[in-house]
């Protein structure tokens, strides 16, 4: 073989092998989206089934790697023993334990995925380096909001810890597609004058539903605090305790379902030609129906326990969406710049 031929030979290597690399992180940051909304689900079942302190120390449950299945494996103090600041804590549940410490493992998981997320973004570090720092910022987040896990247990389930542990979740979602769309690109031919207008509404109904969220875990807090205080009360007597913030709540619902509703219709208008635009404006008026009957079954129907988690799932898919739609519209602007 030739010098000139071994060199295209080289190239040609090196080229393939960027691109496997690069084809392993698009499929490894869809693993990881995915591994995030699980673990948002996962982490809403330990709360509503009351499994959060199934393991009160951390990251072993109970002292050990693979936590007990009976008491008879636990010593005698345990109560005392696994006391979490200065509480003892609650009698033993094999459920609580295991559902807790699924989700541990699954947290771990999710670690590891991005780590490898991380890893294959090095082959966009020079071509597109928003790529690779992105990458970097969800391994980032993922690592803030593990040790944040770690702190609610610590703190014996703190209220406001919860929220925070949330409000990361989102801004990690937001940045896993944001990270989407700058690594599969989005076909875009329409040359809409309106974009810029429905982009400024759609950021209005995002910040809108972000705060949605925030009351909602506020709610959420106060339902904490009623099973914390009065442990006995009846699920039916729960909606009778919760204050104004439950009421505001509600209402904004109805004020999101009519701005959502009117920019989706003249986006869905608009933008017949455009399957994505199609598919996510549609989505987002499921879930919304979804989230607003979740809450009122929630509410009215002595709140079902497997109703809490796809509550709380639904809310993330809203926003996750939302945010979605206005990327693929800033998209355009960008490739028509
Ligand atoms: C766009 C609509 C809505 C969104 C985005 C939303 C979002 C949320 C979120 C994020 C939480 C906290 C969940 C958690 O941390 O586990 C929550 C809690 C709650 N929401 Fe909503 N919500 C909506 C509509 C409604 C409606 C219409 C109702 C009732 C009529 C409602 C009733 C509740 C209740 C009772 C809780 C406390 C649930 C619990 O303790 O598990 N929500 N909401």
């Amino acid at each position: 073989m030739s010098s000139k031929f071994k060199l295209v030979y080289i190239f040609n290597k090196a080229f393939e092998m960027v691109n496997a690399k690069q084809q392993k992180y698009q499929k490894s940051l869809m693993i990881v989206l995915v591994t995030v909304f699980a673990l948002i689900a996962i982490g809403g079942l330990v709360r509503s089934t009351g499994s959060g302190m199934g393991c009160p120390d951390w990251p072993k449950c109970f002292g050990q790697l693979i936590p007990p299945t009976d008491i008879s494996q636990l010593p005698a103090d345990y109560k005392e023993r696994y006391a979490v600041a200065n509480r003892t804590i609650a009698d033993f549940s094999a459920v609580h334990t295991w559902i807790e410490y699924i989700n541990r493992l699954f947290g771990v998981w999710t670690g590891i995925a991005v780590l490898i997320l991380s890893y294959f973004s090095f082959s966009y570090k020079s071509e597109k380096p928003n790529i690779f720092w992105g990458s970097q910022l969800a391994l980032f987040l993922v690592i803030l909001n593990g040790w944040l896990g770690s702190k609610v247990v610590a703190t014996h389930l703190s209220p406001g810890i919860i929220t925070l542990h949330m409000v990361l979740a989102i801004l990690l979602i937001f940045v896993l597609q944001h990270l989407k769309h700058l690594t599969y690109g989005v076909e875009f031919i329409s040359n809409n004058p309106n974009v810029k207008k429905y982009k400024n509404i759609l950021w209005l109904i995002l910040i809108m539903s972000f705060l949605q969220v925030v009351l909602g875990t506020q709610v959420r807090e106060q339902i904490d605090h009623i099973t914390n205080n009065e442990p006995n009360l009846a699920k039916s007597n729960w909606l009778g305790r919760l204050d104004y913030v439950f009421y505001i709540h509600r209402s904004f619902s109805a004020a999101l379902l009519i701005g959502i509703f009117y920019v989706l219709r003249k986006l869905v208008e608009e933008f017949k030609e455009n399957a994505l635009i199609q598919k996510l404006s549609m989505s987002i008026a499921l879930i919304l129906i979804a989230e607003i009957a979740a809450g009122v079954i929630l509410a009215y129907f002595s709140f079902p326990a497997i109703v809490q988690p796809l509550h709380l799932l639904l809310a993330v898919f809203l926003v996750s969406y939302l945010y979605e739609l206005i990327v693929v519209l800033s998209k355009r602007e960008l490739e028509k710049a």
